[in-house]
């Protein structure tokens, strides 16, 4: 696939051209381009001036960060261990069984990517699913659908 990449200098020049801002150059990348492309990983590494396999290291070390395209809304499942006791597993079979791809994937149309994540730090509102920035508590099989009916119409 390939991607647009114009608007990569640009990033790079909002940041200082030294290894310590990598990891400010990646998420401005990924808030661009939702994933981090190959080409602007290689780009990032020349213009820093460091190894190309660290900035890979990093680029794979973080959740926040995705080598692959992310779809438009990404819904990601706390997988911790309050969340696992009270029914997150089934919450994440439920959107697994809507969205039809399981966690790591994106549905074809690029609408939805499905993630499971550790303890988010809300074991208070357990089970947890944030679509996109937004947490939602207490989510159940039931209320698992109406968050996808209600991002579709976003
Ligand atoms: S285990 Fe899910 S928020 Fe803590």
């Amino acid at each position: 696939m390939s991607v647009d990449l114009s608007k990569l200098p640009q990033i790079l020049e909002g940041h200082p051209k030294d290894p310590q801002s990598l990891i400010g150059v990646l998420q401005d990348i990924q808030k661009e381009y939702r994933f981090l492309p190959d080409e602007a990983l290689e780009e990032t590494a020349r213009a820093l001036k460091v190894p190309l396999s660290k900035v890979y290291s990093v680029s794979t070390f973080y959740n926040a960060f995705s080598l692959t395209p992310r779809g438009d809304t990404v819904i990601r499942i706390c997988v911790g261990t309050t969340c696992h006791i009270r029914g997150a597993r089934q919450v994440q079979q439920r959107l697994e069984n809507l969205l039809k791809i399981k966690p790591g994937q994106t549905t074809e149309d690029g609408k939805f990517s499905l993630e499971t994540v550790a303890c988010v730090g809300a074991c208070a509102m357990a089970p947890v699913v944030a679509v996109n920035d937004e947490f939602h508590g207490g989510v159940n099989v039931n209320s698992a659908k109406r968050l996808i009916r209600r991002s579709k119409k976003a």
